[in-house]
């Protein structure tokens, strides 16, 4: 394909995609995979035009974690909305929309459907391209939306509720899996840990705003290491740790919440920062991405800034807004997509989960 027919994208990445028929101009996002109903407009791949998230926290807060149902049921009701609101937060119709990305998985089955067939719908009544993306990969580039962009390849870190691992990024479409977690994700043990402490959900931002006056020495949390795959993680031995100190302390007569907070929280950015380093190291790479959810966390921001300058890695972490769940990073996967021509069909299907790697494989995957 010749660079002068994709030029009438008007798209900096051009380059990137010379061979391709066509990048979008204007992308709507859509995200409904777990409690958030999202919706972003951008343009030319780089330029967000706006981002809507509709939470649904409050609804499943009282149940202290996210019932499938109801949140299937208010994404119904929030998608039209939010859509809208995203166009005209972007000063936008729907004609002026020429490709959908939507997240396809993993995921709540129910949410994931309401997102899917919403974006299927549009596309066939605009007659618009659309594709799916991934809910984890789309974390790991999500930085590509800040000013400071990291360069490829990179180690890149995506831990959120559902997902703690290892990456090696090597462009758009490609990256190698390093390490996974073994049982609970990181952001899984936060909440885990808030629920035995008996603090609100989602367990992160509670624990993290309890953790600034407590003690991180306080307690003595194990930090799992793993001899035979170094770079994979586990959680689940951190939070039953914590829940027997809690009743040893509870049978006492006095749990002191917040040394627990920094106690168990310093454990967890111990175990990220440290193999995080490790794989930069064993990969021989500069950049680190960290991304999700949990990346989020104060702490560990500071504690993998800290470390890279030590090492002389770089460390980039986009902006809160960009590492919890949001649209703008599936429109920018999306983007990506839609130019190497990886559209979706009408017979495709939402998933649940990821492949789970087997111990100590390092895996190639195609994005
Ligand atoms: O990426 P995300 O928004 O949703 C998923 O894809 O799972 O991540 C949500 C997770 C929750 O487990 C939440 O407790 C955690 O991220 N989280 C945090 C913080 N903010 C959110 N964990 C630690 N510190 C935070 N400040
Ligand atoms: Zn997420």
């Amino acid at each position: 394909m010749p660079i002068s027919m994709h030029a009438a994208c008007n798209c900096s990445l051009r380059a990137l995609y010379a061979w391709c028929m066509k990048c979008p101009h204007n992308i709507l996002a859509i995200e409904s995979s777990c409690d958030e109903t999202a919706a972003a407009v951008l343009q030319d791949g780089e330029r967000l035009l706006s981002s809507v998230i509709a939470s649904q926290i409050e609804i499943h807060r009282e149940f202290g974690g996210i019932v499938p149902e109801l949140a299937s049921r208010h994404h119904m009701e929030a998608i039209e909305p939010v859509v809208r609101q995203a166009l005209d937060d972007a000063d936008m119709a729907m004609a002026d929309i020429d490709g959908i990305a939507v997240t396809r998985g993993p995921g709540l089955v129910g949410s994931l459907i309401v997102g899917f067939s919403f974006a299927k719908a549009l596309s066939a009544a605009l007659n618009i391209p659309f594709t799916g993306v991934d809910h984890v990969y789309a974390h790991l580039y999500a930085v590509f939306l800040e000013e400071q962009k990291p360069a490829f390849p990179y180690v890149g870190l995506v831990v959120s509720g559902g997902h703690t691992s290892l990456y090696v990024a090597e462009d758009f479409h490609h990256a190698k899996v390093l390490g996974q977690t073994r049982d609970d994700a990181a952001g899984e043990a936060f909440d885990k840990v808030a629920k035995i402490l008996g603090l609100e959900y989602p367990g992160g931002p509670v624990i993290s705003r309890l953790a600034k006056r407590g003690r991180p020495d306080a307690f003595s949390f194990p930090r799992s290491r793993l001899r035979d795959t170094p770079l994979d993680f586990s959680f689940s031995g951190l939070k039953t740790a914590v829940l027997t100190r809690v009743r040893k302390l509870e049978a006492a007569g006095h749990i002191p919440i917040e040394d627990i907070c920094a106690s168990f929280q310093e454990a967890v950015v111990d175990v990220l920062v440290d193999k995080t380093m490790a794989a930069a190291r064993m990969e021989g790479l500069s950049d680190i991405v960290l991304a999700g959810g949990v990346a989020a966390n104060q702490r560990l921001r500071s504690a993998m800034k800290e470390a890279g300058a030590s090492c002389g890695v770089k460390v980039f972490c986009p902006s809160q807004e960009l590492c919890t769940d949001n649209a703008a990073m599936i429109a920018l996967a999306g983007y990506h997509r839609l130019c190497a021509g990886m559209n979706g069909n009408y017979d495709e299907d939402v998933y649940s989960r990821m492949p789970v790697f087997r111990k100590g494989r390092i895996k190639k995957i195609h994005l």
